[in-house]
Protein backbone atom coordinates (compact mmCIF):
# COMPACT_ATOMS: atom_id res chain seq x y z
CA UNK A 1 0.00 0.00 0.00
CA UNK A 2 0.98 3.57 -0.99
CA UNK A 3 2.30 6.15 1.46
CA UNK A 4 0.57 9.16 0.10
CA UNK A 5 1.04 12.49 2.01
CA UNK A 6 -1.25 15.73 0.75
CA UNK A 7 -1.52 18.65 2.00
CA UNK A 8 -4.27 21.38 1.58
CA UNK A 9 -6.09 19.62 -1.14
CA UNK A 10 -9.37 20.76 -1.82
CA UNK A 11 -12.24 19.18 -1.44
CA UNK A 12 -12.30 19.50 -5.23
CA UNK A 13 -8.85 17.86 -5.82
CA UNK A 14 -9.59 14.73 -3.37
CA UNK A 15 -12.24 14.40 -5.32
CA UNK A 16 -10.65 13.96 -8.48
CA UNK A 17 -7.66 12.27 -7.21
CA UNK A 18 -10.02 9.86 -5.51
CA UNK A 19 -11.93 9.57 -8.89
CA UNK A 20 -9.13 8.83 -10.80
CA UNK A 21 -8.10 6.16 -8.54
CA UNK A 22 -11.66 4.31 -8.70
CA UNK A 23 -11.84 4.24 -12.36
CA UNK A 24 -7.90 3.07 -12.11
CA UNK A 25 -9.42 -0.15 -10.54
CA UNK A 26 -7.17 1.43 -7.24
CA UNK A 27 -9.93 1.08 -4.89
CA UNK A 28 -7.87 1.28 -1.82
CA UNK A 29 -6.42 4.45 -2.98
CA UNK A 30 -9.80 5.72 -4.03
CA UNK A 31 -11.01 5.09 -0.67
CA UNK A 32 -7.90 6.97 1.43
CA UNK A 33 -8.92 10.35 -0.81
CA UNK A 34 -12.48 9.77 -0.36
CA UNK A 35 -12.04 9.38 3.33
CA UNK A 36 -10.15 12.89 3.13
CA UNK A 37 -12.81 14.09 1.15
CA UNK A 38 -15.60 12.92 3.89
CA UNK A 39 -13.39 14.77 6.62
CA UNK A 40 -13.14 18.00 4.64
CA UNK A 41 -16.88 17.81 4.18
CA UNK A 42 -18.59 16.54 6.89
CA UNK A 43 -22.00 15.53 6.42
CA UNK A 44 -21.90 16.17 2.56
CA UNK A 45 -23.54 13.73 0.14
CA UNK A 46 -20.93 13.58 -2.24
CA UNK A 47 -17.93 12.09 -0.12
CA UNK A 48 -21.05 9.49 1.43
CA UNK A 49 -21.76 8.51 -2.72
CA UNK A 50 -18.46 7.96 -3.57
CA UNK A 51 -17.46 5.68 -0.40
CA UNK A 52 -20.54 3.70 -0.93
CA UNK A 53 -19.29 3.12 -4.55
CA UNK A 54 -16.23 1.61 -4.08
CA UNK A 55 -17.86 -0.96 -1.92
CA UNK A 56 -18.55 -4.65 -3.72
CA UNK A 57 -17.72 -3.22 -7.04
CA UNK A 58 -18.65 -4.47 -10.21
CA UNK A 59 -18.74 -3.48 -14.18
CA UNK A 60 -21.72 -0.57 -13.79
CA UNK A 61 -19.71 0.93 -11.40
CA UNK A 62 -17.09 3.14 -13.33
CA UNK A 63 -19.95 4.54 -15.37
CA UNK A 64 -21.95 5.44 -13.01
CA UNK A 65 -19.13 7.82 -11.35
CA UNK A 66 -19.36 9.21 -14.46
CA UNK A 67 -23.31 9.95 -13.84
CA UNK A 68 -22.42 11.30 -10.29
CA UNK A 69 -20.03 13.44 -11.55
CA UNK A 70 -22.32 15.00 -14.96
CA UNK A 71 -24.78 15.61 -12.18
CA UNK A 72 -22.28 17.37 -9.55
CA UNK A 73 -21.44 19.56 -12.95
CA UNK A 74 -24.77 20.72 -12.37
CA UNK A 75 -24.92 23.96 -9.94
CA UNK A 76 -26.49 23.08 -6.61
CA UNK A 77 -27.47 19.45 -7.91
CA UNK A 78 -26.64 18.01 -4.72
CA UNK A 79 -26.35 14.72 -6.72
CA UNK A 80 -26.83 11.58 -5.20
CA UNK A 81 -26.22 7.92 -7.46
CA UNK A 82 -27.30 4.32 -6.08
CA UNK A 83 -27.85 0.91 -7.56
CA UNK A 84 -30.54 2.01 -9.77
CA UNK A 85 -31.44 5.35 -8.97
CA UNK A 86 -29.76 8.79 -9.66
CA UNK A 87 -31.22 11.86 -7.92
CA UNK A 88 -30.87 15.15 -7.78
CA UNK A 89 -32.29 19.14 -6.62
CA UNK A 90 -33.14 16.45 -4.01
CA UNK A 91 -32.49 16.80 0.15
CA UNK A 92 -32.06 13.35 0.90
CA UNK A 93 -33.61 12.41 4.46
CA UNK A 94 -30.99 9.99 5.58
CA UNK A 95 -27.99 12.32 4.58
CA UNK A 96 -29.21 14.45 7.79
CA UNK A 97 -29.67 11.35 9.86
CA UNK A 98 -26.39 9.89 11.49
CA UNK A 99 -28.05 7.00 13.13
CA UNK A 100 -29.06 6.17 9.65
CA UNK A 101 -26.25 6.50 7.88
CA UNK A 102 -24.12 4.72 10.85
CA UNK A 103 -26.16 1.75 10.54
CA UNK A 104 -26.57 2.04 6.43
CA UNK A 105 -23.10 1.51 6.31
CA UNK A 106 -22.56 -0.92 9.23
CA UNK A 107 -25.22 -3.61 7.43
CA UNK A 108 -24.07 -2.79 3.72
CA UNK A 109 -22.13 -6.04 3.94
CA UNK A 110 -24.57 -7.99 4.19
CA UNK A 111 -26.70 -7.01 1.42
CA UNK A 112 -27.34 -8.93 -2.30
CA UNK A 113 -24.11 -8.66 -4.50
CA UNK A 114 -24.46 -5.27 -6.31
CA UNK A 115 -26.39 -3.63 -3.74
CA UNK A 116 -24.79 -0.02 -3.09
CA UNK A 117 -25.89 3.03 -1.65
CA UNK A 118 -29.16 1.56 -1.05
CA UNK A 119 -30.24 4.58 1.05
CA UNK A 120 -33.26 5.40 -0.67
CA UNK A 121 -34.59 2.20 -0.78
CA UNK A 122 -33.47 2.10 2.98
CA UNK A 123 -35.19 5.58 3.70
CA UNK A 124 -38.71 3.79 2.30
CA UNK A 125 -38.18 0.89 4.51
CA UNK A 126 -38.29 3.07 7.28
CA UNK A 127 -40.35 5.40 7.02
CA UNK A 128 -43.22 1.92 6.10
CA UNK A 129 -41.77 0.49 8.86
CA UNK A 130 -42.80 3.57 11.21
CA UNK A 131 -46.06 4.14 9.86
CA UNK A 132 -47.07 0.70 10.63
CA UNK A 133 -46.44 1.31 14.38
CA UNK A 134 -49.64 2.88 14.67
CA UNK A 135 -51.15 -0.39 13.02
CA UNK A 136 -52.14 -3.48 15.15
CA UNK A 137 -50.49 -6.40 13.76
CA UNK A 138 -46.99 -8.10 13.48
CA UNK A 139 -44.62 -7.63 10.86
CA UNK A 140 -43.35 -9.55 7.90
CA UNK A 141 -40.01 -10.33 5.55
CA UNK A 142 -41.09 -12.36 2.78
CA UNK A 143 -37.35 -13.45 1.45
CA UNK A 144 -34.74 -12.85 3.49
CA UNK A 145 -31.44 -13.54 2.19
CA UNK A 146 -28.87 -12.25 4.96
CA UNK A 147 -31.18 -10.17 6.79
CA UNK A 148 -30.06 -7.08 5.50
CA UNK A 149 -33.14 -4.57 5.74
CA UNK A 150 -34.75 -6.08 8.67
CA UNK A 151 -31.42 -5.75 10.06
CA UNK A 152 -31.08 -2.09 9.56
CA UNK A 153 -34.49 -1.19 10.36
CA UNK A 154 -35.09 -3.47 13.42
CA UNK A 155 -31.56 -1.66 15.15
CA UNK A 156 -32.83 1.61 13.96
CA UNK A 157 -36.49 0.82 15.50
CA UNK A 158 -35.06 -0.77 18.54
CA UNK A 159 -37.67 -3.53 17.86
CA UNK A 160 -36.35 -5.54 20.66
CA UNK A 161 -38.59 -3.59 23.15
CA UNK A 162 -41.80 -3.63 20.87
CA UNK A 163 -44.51 -5.73 21.79
CA UNK A 164 -44.75 -7.63 18.50
CA UNK A 165 -42.87 -10.27 16.54
CA UNK A 166 -41.31 -9.81 13.31
CA UNK A 167 -41.25 -13.42 11.29
CA UNK A 168 -38.55 -13.72 8.30
CA UNK A 169 -38.86 -16.36 5.89
CA UNK A 170 -36.48 -17.80 3.00
CA UNK A 171 -35.97 -20.81 1.00
CA UNK A 172 -32.51 -20.09 2.17
CA UNK A 173 -32.14 -21.80 -1.36
CA UNK A 174 -33.11 -18.93 -3.46
CA UNK A 175 -36.03 -18.70 -5.65
CA UNK A 176 -37.52 -22.82 -6.18
CA UNK A 177 -37.23 -24.21 -9.23
CA UNK A 178 -40.96 -24.36 -10.46
CA UNK A 179 -41.61 -20.26 -9.54
CA UNK A 180 -38.36 -18.96 -11.76
CA UNK A 181 -40.00 -16.53 -14.02
CA UNK A 182 -39.54 -17.34 -17.65
CA UNK A 183 -36.12 -15.66 -18.23
CA UNK A 184 -34.85 -15.60 -14.69
CA UNK A 185 -33.91 -19.26 -14.86
CA UNK A 186 -30.65 -18.61 -12.98
CA UNK A 187 -32.51 -16.97 -9.61
CA UNK A 188 -30.80 -20.13 -7.90
CA UNK A 189 -29.07 -19.24 -4.23
CA UNK A 190 -25.78 -18.41 -5.53
CA UNK A 191 -27.47 -15.33 -7.91
CA UNK A 192 -27.33 -13.29 -4.26
CA UNK A 193 -23.61 -12.81 -4.26
CA UNK A 194 -22.24 -14.64 -1.16
CA UNK A 195 -23.82 -18.38 0.78
CA UNK A 196 -25.90 -17.65 3.03
CA UNK A 197 -28.05 -19.98 5.70
CA UNK A 198 -30.79 -20.24 7.69
CA UNK A 199 -28.55 -20.72 11.02
CA UNK A 200 -26.60 -17.43 10.21
CA UNK A 201 -29.76 -15.11 9.98
CA UNK A 202 -31.28 -16.87 12.97
CA UNK A 203 -28.07 -16.28 15.09
CA UNK A 204 -27.59 -12.35 13.74
CA UNK A 205 -31.08 -12.31 14.77
CA UNK A 206 -30.63 -13.95 18.17
CA UNK A 207 -30.42 -11.02 20.38
CA UNK A 208 -33.83 -9.95 19.16
CA UNK A 209 -36.56 -12.27 21.53
CA UNK A 210 -39.17 -10.96 18.91
CA UNK A 211 -37.82 -11.46 15.70
CA UNK A 212 -38.13 -15.49 14.58
CA UNK A 213 -36.43 -16.55 11.29
CA UNK A 214 -38.46 -19.64 9.07
CA UNK A 215 -36.77 -21.74 6.75
CA UNK A 216 -39.35 -22.68 3.96
CA UNK A 217 -41.03 -22.09 0.63
CA UNK A 218 -43.54 -19.42 0.62
CA UNK A 219 -46.80 -19.46 0.70
CA UNK A 220 -46.43 -23.41 1.74
CA UNK A 221 -44.26 -22.18 4.90
CA UNK A 222 -46.93 -20.45 6.31
CA UNK A 223 -47.63 -23.58 7.85
CA UNK A 224 -45.09 -23.73 9.99
CA UNK A 225 -46.11 -20.70 11.69
CA UNK A 226 -47.51 -17.37 10.74
CA UNK A 227 -49.19 -14.12 12.28
CA UNK A 228 -52.79 -13.71 12.69
CA UNK A 229 -52.67 -10.16 12.22
CA UNK A 230 -50.12 -7.79 10.24
CA UNK A 231 -49.33 -4.25 10.39
CA UNK A 232 -46.59 -4.62 7.62
CA UNK A 233 -45.26 -6.74 4.72
CA UNK A 234 -41.76 -6.66 2.81
CA UNK A 235 -42.08 -8.63 -0.08
CA UNK A 236 -38.63 -9.38 -1.77
CA UNK A 237 -39.12 -12.99 -3.11
CA UNK A 238 -37.68 -12.57 -6.78
CA UNK A 239 -40.83 -13.83 -8.44
CA UNK A 240 -44.44 -13.33 -8.91
CA UNK A 241 -45.53 -17.33 -8.24
CA UNK A 242 -44.56 -16.97 -4.34
CA UNK A 243 -45.70 -13.45 -4.62
CA UNK A 244 -48.89 -13.54 -5.83
CA UNK A 245 -48.88 -17.16 -3.38
CA UNK A 246 -48.05 -14.53 -0.36
CA UNK A 247 -51.10 -11.93 -1.37
CA UNK A 248 -53.31 -14.70 -1.19
CA UNK A 249 -52.46 -16.09 2.28
CA UNK A 250 -52.38 -13.03 3.91
CA UNK A 251 -53.76 -10.34 2.76
CA UNK A 252 -57.13 -10.73 4.54
CA UNK A 253 -54.67 -10.55 8.08
CA UNK A 254 -53.63 -7.35 7.27
CA UNK A 255 -55.29 -4.89 9.25
CA UNK A 256 -56.45 -1.58 7.22
CA UNK A 257 -53.90 0.88 7.54
CA UNK A 258 -51.27 -2.04 7.33
CA UNK A 259 -48.30 -1.42 5.05
CA UNK A 260 -46.91 -3.66 2.04
CA UNK A 261 -43.69 -2.65 0.36
CA UNK A 262 -42.69 -4.64 -2.71
CA UNK A 263 -39.19 -4.57 -3.42
CA UNK A 264 -38.71 -5.03 -6.82
CA UNK A 265 -41.82 -3.82 -8.40
CA UNK A 266 -40.48 -1.11 -10.96
CA UNK A 267 -37.50 -2.84 -11.59
CA UNK A 268 -36.72 -3.52 -15.49
CA UNK A 269 -35.59 -7.14 -14.45
CA UNK A 270 -38.94 -7.76 -12.74
CA UNK A 271 -41.60 -7.08 -15.00
CA UNK A 272 -43.42 -10.78 -14.71
CA UNK A 273 -43.50 -9.65 -10.96
CA UNK A 274 -45.24 -6.16 -11.89
CA UNK A 275 -47.48 -7.27 -14.46
CA UNK A 276 -48.93 -10.28 -11.70
CA UNK A 277 -49.12 -7.63 -9.01
CA UNK A 278 -51.22 -5.01 -11.14
CA UNK A 279 -53.03 -7.35 -12.52
CA UNK A 280 -54.23 -8.71 -8.55
CA UNK A 281 -54.29 -5.41 -7.11
CA UNK A 282 -56.98 -3.82 -9.68
CA UNK A 283 -59.08 -7.26 -9.52
CA UNK A 284 -59.72 -6.15 -6.22
CA UNK A 285 -60.38 -2.05 -7.32
CA UNK A 286 -56.79 -1.19 -4.69
CA UNK A 287 -53.46 0.55 -5.94
CA UNK A 288 -50.39 0.37 -5.80
CA UNK A 289 -47.90 3.01 -5.88
CA UNK A 290 -44.76 2.73 -8.02
CA UNK A 291 -41.94 4.26 -6.75
CA UNK A 292 -38.28 5.53 -8.17
CA UNK A 293 -36.65 3.75 -6.14
CA UNK A 294 -38.13 0.64 -7.92
CA UNK A 295 -40.25 -0.34 -4.86
CA UNK A 296 -44.09 -0.56 -4.75
CA UNK A 297 -45.57 0.91 -1.88
CA UNK A 298 -48.90 -0.43 -0.55
CA UNK A 299 -51.41 1.18 2.26
CA UNK A 300 -54.85 -1.07 2.58
CA UNK A 301 -58.24 1.34 3.13
CA UNK A 302 -59.72 1.37 5.67
CA UNK A 303 -62.63 -1.98 5.71
C1 LIG B 1 -33.33 -10.38 -3.00
S1 LIG B 1 -33.24 -11.63 -1.83
C2 LIG B 1 -33.91 -10.87 -0.39
C3 LIG B 1 -33.09 -9.72 0.10
C4 LIG B 1 -33.51 -9.25 1.48
N1 LIG B 1 -34.89 -8.80 1.50
C5 LIG B 1 -32.59 -8.17 2.00
O1 LIG B 1 -33.07 -7.22 2.58
O2 LIG B 1 -31.37 -8.29 1.86
C6 LIG B 1 -34.56 -12.73 -2.28
C7 LIG B 1 -34.68 -13.90 -1.34
O3 LIG B 1 -35.92 -14.57 -1.62
C8 LIG B 1 -35.74 -15.93 -1.33
N2 LIG B 1 -36.85 -16.66 -1.98
C9 LIG B 1 -37.17 -16.69 -3.28
N3 LIG B 1 -38.30 -17.43 -3.50
C10 LIG B 1 -38.71 -17.85 -2.29
C11 LIG B 1 -39.82 -18.62 -1.82
N4 LIG B 1 -40.75 -19.12 -2.65
N5 LIG B 1 -39.94 -18.84 -0.50
C12 LIG B 1 -39.03 -18.34 0.38
N6 LIG B 1 -37.95 -17.62 0.00
C13 LIG B 1 -37.79 -17.37 -1.31
C14 LIG B 1 -34.35 -16.23 -1.86
O4 LIG B 1 -33.79 -17.39 -1.26
C15 LIG B 1 -33.60 -14.93 -1.50
O5 LIG B 1 -32.90 -15.05 -0.28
Amino acid sequence: MADITIKDATPEQLAMLGDAAFKAGNLGLARGFYGALARAQPGAVGPMVRQGMTHRPNARRPKLLEVLQLLESVPGAQAFVGEGIATWFKNPPFAADAKFMTLAAQDEAIAPSGVFNWHWNLQVMLNAAQQAKAIPGDYVELGVYKGHTTKFLADYLDFATWDRNWWLYDTFEGVPADQRDPGREGMTATVYGESFTFEEVRDRFATYGNIRVIKGRVPDVFAQGSPGRIAFIHIDLNNAAAEIGALDALYDRLSPGGVIVFDDFCWSTSHAQYRAEMAWFQARGLNVFPLPTGQGLFIKPPA
